[in-house]
């Protein structure tokens, strides 16, 4: 049995939580949830954002499924997404983008199935910056460091050799961006060397944005900074049926944490409206980082018959379903 550490979050956060454990128990996943709340909950009870019981049981199990969390708002809060990012150096923002039959979308038929490799941690989101109120200057400073980027690049070609994917394309700014660009231009070119079996190209970013809504079926593993990566990855769920249907990863050398990418969705929370995909192909991501593959593939295979049958879905997926009824009809489509 693996410990896996169970950050529920805020909003519906609680609900897609239990529809995600309840569907693991069902299909007899070897893993242990370790349960340790962070964000709006714990602050209100315990004037804590991030209590010390979550940083220990991350600490010891390395492996976390966290549900949305609210971030209060007020002065002095730090998102607690960027706070545990940068602190266990989760350097690696994975992002698959993927068209499923009976996710709505414009390119549904384009056959897109491509993973973004955000770098997490540095460029413009390092917290570097300056404001000059006396002359009325505001520097941000995009600051990327060599090893961070080559680490980031070399973790995009790896995945792409691992998983039999075929080409990296590295979307950058580097004609303007002569030094925090060039590094990473830099550390892409030495990773395409390493894996000369995988194809490689660069896009400067904004004719990348074209491409990507003009024909996404060209791009398979894209790797970019942390500001090119948090709007490209958006964008990408746009393309494969928005937020509320893709997974996420924060991945670094030594601990991994799951995440769905949408918010806490007060505007719902609490109503059995939520759709629990996005939490759900966020922990099958977990299960193939711990080497669950086969677990992983027959709940993907139960979750994409599910989807094919709109009835059985949430509203937001054109469905009748709630939040429970949802997870259980996935459970009923094990194994068929
Ligand atoms: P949101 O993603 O919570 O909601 C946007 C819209 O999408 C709402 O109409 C909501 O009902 C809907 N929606 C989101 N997830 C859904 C799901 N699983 N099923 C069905 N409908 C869903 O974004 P919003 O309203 O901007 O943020 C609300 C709170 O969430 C804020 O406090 C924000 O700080 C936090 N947030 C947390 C994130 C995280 O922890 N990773 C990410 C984004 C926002
Ligand atoms: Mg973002």
């Amino acid at each position: 049995m693996q410990l896996i550490t169970l950050i529920p979050g805020d909003g519906i956060g609680p609900e897609i939580t239990k529809a995600v454990t309840d569907i693991f128990a069902a299909a007899e996943v070897p893993v242990q949830w370790e349960e340790q709340n962070a964000g709006q909950t714990t602050f209100d009870q315990s004037g804590e954002l991030i209590p010390q019981a979550l940083l220990t049981s991350l600490e010891k199990n390395r492996v976390a499924l966290k549900g949305p969390i609210t971030t209060p708002v007020g002065k002095g809060f730090r998102s607690i997404n960027v706070t545990l990012r940068q602190k266990y150096n989760l350097y690696q923002n994975v992002r698959p983008a993927k068209t499923t039959e009976g996710i709505a979308s414009r390119y549904a038929d384009s056959g897109i199935d491509l993973v973004l490799f955000r770098e997490n941690t540095e460029g413009l989101y390092a917290g570097l910056e300056i404001f000059d109120e006396h002359n009325g200057i505001a520097d941000s400073i995009a600051r990327n460091t060599v090893a961070g980027a080559h680490k980031i690049c070399r973790a995009a070609f790896a995945y792409a050799a691992k998983n039999g994917r075929k080409k990296v394309t590295l979307a950058h700014k580097a004609n303007i961006l002569k030094v925090a660009g060039k590094v990473m231009l830099d550390a892409a070119q030495d990773a395409a060397r390493e894996f000369p079996e995988i194809q490689y190209e660069e896009k400067i970013i904004d004719n990348m944005c074209m491409q990507l809504v003009t024909k996404p079926e060209q791009f398979d593993v894209i790797v970019t900074t942390n500001l090119f990566g948090d709007i490209l990855s958006d964008l990408c769920a746009g393309l494969v049926g928005g937020l509320g249907v893709v997974a996420g990863a924060n991945i670094g050398d030594d601990m991994a944490i799951f995440e769905a990418v949408h918010g806490s969705a007060p505007d719902i929370a609490g109503q059995g409206k939520a759709n629990p995909t996005a939490l759900l192909r966020s922990a099958l991501m977990m299960l193939h980082h711990i080497g669950e593959h086969a677990q992983a593939d027959k709940i993907e295979k139960a979750l994409n018959l599910t989807l094919r049958n709109k009835a059985q879905c949430t509203g937001d997926l054109g469905g009748q379903a709630s939040t429970s009824e949802f997870a259980q009809n996935i459970i009923a489509n094990f194994g068929k």
